[in-house]
């Protein structure tokens, strides 16, 4: 009886004891132990990892404690569930600054059981303004040629130091000190917001940095996007006048005392090393002036004034969503050279976006200045041009006496080349390090092929997102612009989410969005906004109010995007739909398909104009979709209807308007085609056809794409979907202009703004609009991860909880590959073709699903792990699709191989 009982029991052990399934990876709000969070129900994210095929999690428990291991707070109970990503924290009202550790364990659906996880940590930011204690400072100067102020206090801490959390804002940029050492790896911070309405702050753990006995803590003002020249029309003082700080230091000791340090009237002020300093023009930094030691608790500061108190708001405070912007890659130099003209300069052999530290030795005075720039002119000389008028300069005065080291702070640049100017005697190249800055995205996607030329463009394209992604998505990093274009932003969304982890990037920007859109719903051109509400509302730009969300919900299953930007995206269909008579949206200024393909000397006509009310209805259907879509998700179904009998009206409009009874349109152009097919704005019958046009205009080209940035993006996945993969792969390989390798024949390392950049005779595009660094053309990448290598997610299990993979092999690829950590882990599709055998290798995360497309049509002719399909249990044929036979399988790691 007894051992009967005990026999189930002992077999599980036995079982389970042969693959234990683990939990690791934890996040709350998708960061790893983040400090200063301000949502009340932090959600939480893990990741199961298990040796065997087809884990799926039943069940998870939550233990939120005060102590890593104590759970004393909240504990979730056994809850019977496969969500594994954005558990809400469901316990008693959480409190400013306070710290809490969870941990989770699993079930899953072999009966297992995982351990605890290890533990993992949050801290609340400061949830309340009264929660500030401390008080903005500044010195009222309202020149922004002005020195970079510094402000300062000492302070006194008890012993028995627990932990100690510095928070910290301010107008203009900051970068902080405690007792001589930097506050956090952060740059650029406290990042760029719609300021005036949204100001986040930062916060530190500094326990380290602080100790018992007498401190100091301090920070240095920069200009910044605050009230430095922003925009192309010399703007500058967009926020405010005046720089301004706000600092708070909260010390909790092991008796449960806390002692906190604010700024107040009490600090004292003075200028320092940095004369001045732009984001476009560059800093000047004077080692003479440096007060050193000024952040070090002994400093003679009584010659410094009293830093004045500034009643400016609170309330407008919030914590950091998104990863800051960080130092990453180092370059040195790769030639040095001296061009024809006589001019000293560094090639770094990279176009990135950063600045240039540099260690050097010389007599007090002496000025050395950098001047950056991307490319080299037909001639061989440093070109600027392009940077219209950032003067994108740096210079540093030495104070001699010995190596001295100089880094810009408050400044960035989009560069491949420095020019030196000021160096007595010969350059040493190796004086010269470009550290390049972007936002700590978490490195996602992986995708490579057997074509070098493709994976020199993938490389583009990452770079072209490092570059751009700096705090904001920025249109270009060089010249007087560095906005966040939204038409940029949105193209390239979906291609960003593959290689980065970009949500909380995306939900910050976007909340900026939503808070900078005009009252009538219109999206303006940039944000955050400083070209005023009447930019705005250009189709295909203000679309980024619902494509951006979708994208971001497709790529990571998050619900809440949708949920916090649904008001944003129907006020912005809302617009369209008040702007629009009988359905027809054909009012306004649009940018249009801008870029697309227009020679110089146009005598025959082969401009690819498209019409712009064409396009703008096009987006106004797309929008609508979107939002159908989201309407959906959210269960408000009485939008979803009101918005599908719209997008009925707004379709019907566009045949009326702009499609001949025989599906001819308006527009004869690449971009009119692809933009009706991808939206489906075409009755079903007539796609065929439109398909056949596409691919007939492409063919009058001799193969050549004529898209702007509204119909690069969806080209090769329009004919993809057509079944014309031959032609977006001729489209793909082809490299003369205009097309994607065109630029990377010409030795391009970042995405070009448009495709002839560089002409074919070697001289430039017009400098007025000629940057080497636009992302927006590298949107093929997207299809680059979901066509050749194949990696999608279903949109009824977004966030690759149930994953397509369907690679296409051609293109005379002997084999790519791609890779991705999707909230759930690695996702991967690796194709190759040896001796007529296809060979697909498919890595699906645990507690997951993929739907595999062979490209087979008999499953004779399908093998799995050597072994045929129909022997191999855990995979289910789910049937034959467009030449593709369709398997469905469960996690774990799959060798398929398809003969001919
Ligand atoms: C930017 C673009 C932007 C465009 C608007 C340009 O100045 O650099 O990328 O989208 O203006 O058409």
């Amino acid at each position: 009886m007894r051992i009967s009982l005990l026999l189930p029991t002992l077999l599980l052990t036995v079982f389970s004891s042969s693959a234990q399934i683990t939990v690791a990876h934890l996040l709350t709000e998708n960061l790893s132990d983040p400090i200063g969070i301000d949502s009340r129900q932090p959600r939480f994210s893990w990741q199961l990892a298990a040796p065997d095929r087809n884990v799926l999690q039943t069940a998870y428990e939550i233990q939120v404690g005060d102590g890593p291991e104590s759970g004393k707070i909240w504990n979730s109970g056994k809850v019977q569930s496969d969500q594994s990503l954005y558990i809400p924290y469901g316990g008693p009202a959480v409190a400013s600054g306070q710290k809490y550790f969870w941990r989770v364990r699993v079930w899953d659906n072999k009966g297992r059981a995982s351990g605890w996880s290890k533990p993992a940590s949050w801290q609340m930011g400061l949830l309340t303004p009264a929660d500030w204690k401390a008080q903005w400072i500044r010195v009222a100067n309202e020149d922004p040629s002005q020195p970079s102020p510094l402000f300062r206090k000492t302070f006194i801490a008890q012993n028995g130091i627990a932990s100690a959390t510095a928070y910290i804002t301010a107008h203009g940029l900051y970068e902080a000190q405690i007792n001589g050492q930097r506050v956090g790896d952060a740059v650029l911070t406290p990042g760029w917001t719609s300021y005036n309405k949204r100001l986040q702050y930062q916060a530190y753990d500094v326990t380290g940095l602080v100790h018992p006995g007498k401190n100091a803590a301090g920070a240095m003002l920069g200009s910044g996007w605050y009230r430095g020249y922003v925009g192309f029309e010399g703007q500058h003082n967009v926020y405010g006048t005046e720089l301004s700080l706000l600092f708070q230091l909260v010390i909790r000791y092991k008796n449960g005392h806390t002692d906190t340090v604010g700024s107040d009237g009490s600090w004292k002020t003075a200028t320092g090393e940095v004369r001045h300093s732009e984001i476009y023009n560059g800093e000047t930094v004077d080692a003479r002036k440096e007060q050193k030691g000024w952040s070090l608790a002994d400093f003679d500061d009584t010659r410094w004034e009293t830093a004045q108190t500034a009643d400016l708001p609170k309330d407008k405070l919030i914590a950091t969503v998104n990863e800051p912007v960080t130092k990453h890659e180092t370059f040195h130099a790769a030639k040095l050279l001296t061009t024809p003209r006589g001019e000293k300069v560094i090639d770094f052999g990279q176009n990135l976006t950063g600045w240039v530290l540099v260690k050097i030795r010389g007599k007090a005075g002496d000025s050395i200045r950098l001047s950056h720039a991307e490319v080299l002119d037909k001639q061989g000389n440093f070109y600027t041009e392009n940077l219209r008028s950032a003067k994108a300069q740096d210079v540093f005065v030495l104070k001699g006496g010995g190596e001295e080291i100089f880094e810009p702070r408050f400044t960035f640049h989009g560069f491949r080349y420095i020019r030196i100017e000021g160096v007595d005697g010969a350059v040493n190249p190796d004086d010269f390090t470009a550290v390049v800055l972007y936002s700590n995205m978490p490195k996602t996607g992986n995708f490579n092929c057997s074509n070098v030329l493709i994976d020199q463009l993938q490389h583009n394209i990452q770079w072209g997102q490092q570059g751009n992604f700096l705090d904001v998505p920025t249109d270009c990093p060089q010249r007087d612009e560095r906005l966040g274009w939204t038409g940029d932003a949105q193209v390239f969304s979906r291609t960003a989410a593959f290689n980065r982890g970009v949500d909380n990037f995306f939900a910050k920007w976007l909340k900026d969005l939503a808070a900078d859109q005009v009252s009538n719903g219109a999206v303006p051109f940039v944000i955050p906004n400083v070209l005023g509400d009447g930019a705005s509302a250009s189709a295909g730009w203000a679309d980024v109010a619902t494509i951006i969300p979708w994208n971001m919900y497709l790529a990571y299953g998050d619900k809440r995007i949708l949920e916090d930007q649904y008001p944003s995206m129907k006020a912005w269909v809302e617009y369209m739909r008040g702007q629009s008579k009988n359905d027809l949206w054909n009012t306004g200024f649009h940018f249009g398909d801008w870029l697309f393909y227009r020679p110089f000397d146009d005598n025959d006509g082969r401009s690819a104009v498209t019409d712009k009310y064409l396009i703008a209805q096009c987006f106004y259907a797309h929008s609508t979709q979107l939002l159908i879509n989201a309407a959906t998700v959210l269960g408000k179904k009485e939008d979803a209807d009101n918005y599908t009998a719209l997008l009925k009206r707004i379709k019907d409009a566009y045949l009326q308007e702009y499609m001949t009874p025989d599906g001819r349109l308006v527009s004869g152009t690449q971009t009119a085609y692809v933009l009706s097919l991808q939206f489906d704005m075409l009755p079903e019958a007539l796609r065929k056809q439109a398909a056949e046009r596409l691919v007939k205009n492409i063919q009058d080209y001799n193969y050549h794409l004529t898209t702007g940035f509204l119909g690069t993006p969806y080209l090769c996945h329009v004919l993809s979907r057509w079944n014309q993969t031959d032609v977006a792969y001729r489209l793909l390989l082809q490299d003369s202009y205009p097309s994607w390798l065109y630029p990377v024949k010409m030795g391009a390392t970042t995405i070009w703004e448009r495709w002839d950049g560089i002409k074919p005779d070697s001289t430039f595009q017009t400098p007025g609009m000629n940057s080497f660094n636009h992302y927006a053309y590298g949107a093929i990448g997207d299809w680059m991860y979901r066509v050749v290598a194949g990696i999608d997610t279903y949109e009824d299990g977004p966030g690759y909880h149930h994953s397509r993979i369907a690679p296409h092999p051609g293109g005379r690829l002997r084999s790519a590959s791609a890779d991705l950590e999707t909230g759930y882990g690695k996702l991967s599709s690796h194709w190759e073709m040896k001796d007529d055998t296809f060979h697909l290798e498919v890595v699906v995360p645990a507690n997951t699903t993929a739907t595999v497309c062979l490209p087979a049509v008999d499953r004779g002719l399908v093998t799995e792990g050597g072994n045929n399909l129909s022997a191999v249990k855990d995979i289910q044929i789910e049937g034959i699709e467009k030449g593709y036979l369709l398997v469905r399988v469960g996690s774990g790691t799959y060798h398929f191989r398809v003969s001919k």
